[in-house]
């Protein structure tokens, strides 16, 4: 199976679609409640970062017999520092949108902790491709 989503830019009533889309669905499937908040939370820091630093974007979701992958890519301004950026707190995120809420700096930090795999490709000033893994978890829910 494997689902896309368009991210728009900067728009907060559609952002949170993809990750709630694919929460819904992973639920249908009957996967683990842990496992399913662990892909909800990673995929929604991601799409949080297209629309608000990458200018928008688009997120595929494949789901396999063993493992979820889901990519986020967008035609931003590309993130010049990835060490910096993986540190918990670093944010560039505006004064409006602190004020909004978002802008904690914890976005990349939570995607690396709840994701199995986390690959970051990204180039100034072309844009940004992150690739989540999450190898599905047999048993328990
Ligand atoms: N898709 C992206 N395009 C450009 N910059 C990004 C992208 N994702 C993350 N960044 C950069 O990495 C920083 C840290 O991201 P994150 O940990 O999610 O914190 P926050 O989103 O709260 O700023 C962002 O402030 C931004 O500078
Ligand atoms: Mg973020």
């Amino acid at each position: 199976m494997k689902f896309s989503y368009m991210i728009p830019r900067l728009d907060f009533t559609a952002a949170g679609k993809a990750s709630t889309d694919t929460k819904r669905r992973l639920t249908q499937i009957g996967l683990p409640i842990a496992f399913i908040k662990r892909v909800t939370i990673a995929m929604y820091e991601a799409e949080m970062n297209v629309a608000i630093h990458g200018g928008g974007g688009e997120a595929s979701v494949e789901v396999g017999t063993d493992r979820i992958t889901a990519i986020f890519s967008d035609q931003g301004p590309g993130i010049p520092d990835i060490d910096l950026a993986m540190q918990e707190g670093y944010s560039t995120a505006s004064e409006e949108i602190r004020n909004m809420g978002f802008g904690a700096g914890m976005g990349l930090p939570n995607m690396k902790r709840n994701a199995d795999e986390l690959r970051i490709d990204t180039e100034v000033g072309k844009g940004t491709v992150v690739t989540m893994v999450f190898h599905i978890e047999k048993g328990a829910s």
